[in-house]
Parts: structure tokens; C-alpha cells; sequence
């Protein structure tokens, strides 16, 4: 793997970007905005709530001082968990019924976690037993809540966080462990003050509005996981991916394949709307000896891995005496049960793996051979999957690659430009 890129927007800040700046007084324009599927979805169910969006170049524009009216048609979120649970938050605080509507994907995955605290603020859901399609009876008089998370879910504190826009007073989540704080950073960017305490209470004082303003959407840093993984693996690698998120909530795979042996140094810091942003260089090769306790993952290191873990798993193959997961059940509640399809698709592959309710053991290192691989429609496990086929000795087919687009439509593309033989 030789070469230097960067990659579309990040998909996390991108959805919220574009809810930010529908619900913001001022214009906003956003540069470099996701690519994928996901956050197209995020962008027709705002223009079936009213919004107008156009494409002006490279920069998406909204106008400003915009109003959500009530939707015609049930939104349709597709494939995408953020879609549907933030957009649920911002529905809450507005005083319509919209339905969300997802893919039979997104329609197995639990809701309930959304539907309780927003409830818990005055907004009405209904749901097919704690599952999409949620019918949102909205109110523009929540009422305040402190709500403590059950799950450790940047997606649930979202939803609260956008409803708390709407509400009179101040609206309080503690998280249990820190997760993905970019709905945080960014409210804070775009003038609607969010405070982080030392118990990990997030704060905020309602009602707020948004100034509008322009953004870079930094580079997709779960994007360059795959090409980081595969340049780590590949011997003789060096590959520079400019203009990265570099957030600590979401950047935590770096420390851990440096901990697991691999050359990675990050420079050229900065930051966008309290993104930090920056240049990952990697070079092949996995050196040095890992402790025990550097190959266990688990307890609060999670929420800040939770989408690398399949890829991390897949790298834990190659590691001298293996690597292990626990505590993140939450993967089985992904847009597939990414224990499983993870355990499967490296047994496939002859690697030797112990499956747990709540993580995954995998011995290490394993010579993978290769296999037929099947994605089950989860991009997260297609592109991990693609990363175990560059090293594995023979062909690799993998079934349902087309997925990949719900997060990183150039995916194969990069990654055919990238690999020399
Ligand atoms: C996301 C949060 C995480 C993550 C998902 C994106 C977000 O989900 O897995 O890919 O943008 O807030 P959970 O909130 O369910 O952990």
C-alpha cells in the first residue's frame, strides 16, 4: 500500500452538520460533505421536511432560516441508525407526526433506547414493539430531563441533545463511558453552548438556536481505518492520508495498532469547528512485542472503537498470541450481529476464534487463506473482510460488496489505486 490521499467528509459529522444547518438562523455552507448513502438519506429526509438544500459546487448550501414542516410521506431512512435516532431527537422538539422508515436492516434494530428519554421529555412514539417504523407525535414544549444513558450510544445522546433545543431549561445526559462527542464539538461550533463535566454530564440550556456558518467536513478517520490496517500489514507500505477527523473519541484504533506493533505518527494538527483534523502516516510492518493487557479491548476503550472492532479483529489475527473483545455486546445490534458475522467470516479463513456474548477471542498469528466471505449487507464487514482477502494467501470473493456505499462508495476504487503488486 504506497501512496497519499484524503477522503470524503466524515459520515458522523456530516449527518449532523446538515441538521445543524437546517435548524440554524444564518446560511450555512458545507465543503467536503460524506459521500455515503447514509448521509444522503439524512439529506432527503430534510428536504421532505421542507428544507431546501443545493448543491453549489463542491459545497452543499442551505439558506437559513428555514422552518421543519410536517412531512407528506413517511421519512425514509434507509440503512442509516444515525438518520433515524437523531432525526427522531430533532422531530421530538417540533409540533407534528412524521414517520421514520428504514430497510429491514434498520428495521430489526432497537429503538427503545430513543423512544424512553424522548418520551421521558414529552414527545409521543410509536413503534412496532420497540423497532422501526416510529410514528414521532412532536411537541414544542418538551420539558427538561437529566437522563443517565443504559447504552453507551452517541446516537441516543444525540437524540437528546437536538430535542433539548426545544426545550425550556436545561436538558442533562451522563454517559457511563465516553462515547463520539461530535454533536457536542459542534454545537459549540455553531453558537449553542454544550457543557462537558467531570462526571460525564453533557449540558444544555434550552431554547437554542444555531448560527449558521461555513464547514470542512474533515476526512472519514473509520474510512482510513482499512487503508491503515492494510499498510500496516503489508510489509513494505507507506501511505499519507492528509486533511483526517483526528477526534480522540473516534481516532482511539491509532493507539491501539501502535500499541499492537504498527509505525503510525499523526501530524500537521488542526482544527474545523473543534474538530481536530490532521495527516496519518503509516509505514508496514508490525514490530515490537504487545503485553496482555495492550491486546484486550474492552470496557470503556469501546464506545471510542465500537465501528473498528470487526476490522480490529481481523488485524488481531495477524498478532502474536491473539487479541481479545469484550464488553460490546452493543456489536450485535449493528447493522448485522458484527460478533458473528465477524467470528464467521475469519473461521472462513482459517482463523481460530472464541465467540462470546459480549466479544470475541481470536488467536493470533494465523496465516488466513482465502475464502468466500459473505458481507451479509454490512459495509463495516465487506471492507474488514477486504483488508483480511489483500493478505490472505489465494483468492477472496466476498458477496455483497456493493453495501460498502452506505459508508465509502469509493472504497474499492482507493483501495485498487493504492495496492502495488
Ligand atoms: C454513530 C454512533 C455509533 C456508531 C455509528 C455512528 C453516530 O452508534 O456505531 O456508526 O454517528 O453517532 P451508537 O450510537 O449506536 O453506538
Amino acid at each position: 500500500m504506497t501512496g497519499r490521499l484524503t477522503l470524503p467528509g466524515d459520515k458522523s459529522i456530516s449527518h449532523r452538520a446538515a441538521l445543524i444547518a437546517a435548524l440554524a438562523d444564518g446560511k450555512s455552507e458545507i465543503s467536503n460533505f460524506s459521500t455515503a448513502a447514509d448521509c444522503a438519506s439524512t439529506l432527503a429526509c430534510l428536504r421532505e421536511l421542507g428544507i431546501s438544500i443545493e448543491r453549489k459546487d463542491d459545497k452543499i448550501v442551505f439558506a437559513g432560516s428555514q422552518k421543519l414542516v410536517a412531512p407528506r410521506r413517511p421519512l425514509d431512512c434507509d440503512n442509516s441508525g444515525s438518520t433515524l435516532r437523531i432525526l427522531a431527537g430533532v422531530l421530538a422538539g417540533h409540533d407534528f407526526t412524521a414517520e421514520l422508515i428504514g430497510d429491514e436492516s434498520l428495521s430489526s434494530r432497537p429503538m427503545r433506547r430513543i423512544i424512553e428519554p424522548l418520551e421521558l421529555m414529552g414527545a409521543r412514539i410509536e413503534s412496532t414493539d420497540g423497532k422501526a417504523p416510529l410514528k414521532v407525535h412532536g411537541s414544542n414544549r418538551l420539558k427538561p430531563i437529566t437522563y443517565k444513558l443504559p447504552v453507551a450510544s452517541a446516537q441516543v445522546k444525540s437524540a437528546v441533545l437536538f430535542a433539548g433545543l426545544n426545550v425550556e431549561g436545561q436538558s442533562t445526559v451522563i454517559e457511563s463511558s465516553p462515547t463520539r462527542d461530535h454533536t457536542e464539538r459542534l454545537f459549540n461550533g455553531f453558537g449553542v453552548p454544550v457543557t462537558t463535566n467531570a462526571d460525564r454530564s453533557v449540558t444544555l440550556n434550552g431554547p437554542a438556536r444555531f448560527a449558521g456558518g461555513a464547514i470542512t467536513i474533515p476526512g472519514d478517520v473509520s474510512s482510513a481505518a482499512y487503508f491503515v490496517a492494510a499498510a500496516m500489514l503489508l510489509p513494505n507500505s507507506k501511505l499519507s492520508i492528509d486533511g483526517v477527523g483526528l477526534n480522540p473519541t473516534r481516532a482511539a484504533f491509532l493507539s491501539v495498532l501502535s500499541s499492537w506493533g504498527a509505525d503510525i505518527s499523526t501530524t500537521g494538527l488542526q482544527t474545523e469547528r473543534n474538530e481536530p483534523f490532521g495527516t496519518i502516516e503509516i509505514r508496514g510492518g508490525v514490530n515490537g512485542t504487545t503485553t496482555k493487557s495492550d491486546r484486550t479491548l474492552s470496557r470503556s476503550m469501546i464506545p471510542s472503537l465500537i465501528d473498528e472492532l470487526p476490522l480490529l479483529a481481523v488485524v488481531g489475527s495477524q498478532i502474536g498470541g491473539g487479541i481479545q473483545i469484550r464488553d460490546a455486546a452493543e456489536l450485535r445490534h449493528k447493522e448485522s450481529d458484527r460478533l458473528a458475522t465477524t467470528a464467521a467470516n475469519l473461521r472462513a479463513m482459517g482463523a481460530e476464534v472464541e465467540e462470546f456474548d459480549d466479544g470475541l477471542a481470536v488467536s493470533g498469528p494465523t496465516k488466513l487463506r482465502g475464502a468466500l466471505i459473505d458481507s451479509h449487507s454490512d459495509h463495516r464487514i465487506a471492507m474488514a473482510f477486504s483488508v483480511a482477502a489483500l493478505i490472505a494467501e489465494g483468492e477472496t470473493a466476498i458477496m455483497g460488496t456493493e453495501c460498502v456505499a452506505i459508508s465509502f462508495p469509493e472504497f474499492f476504487t482507493l483501495l485498487e489505486s493504492l495496492a502495488k503488486r
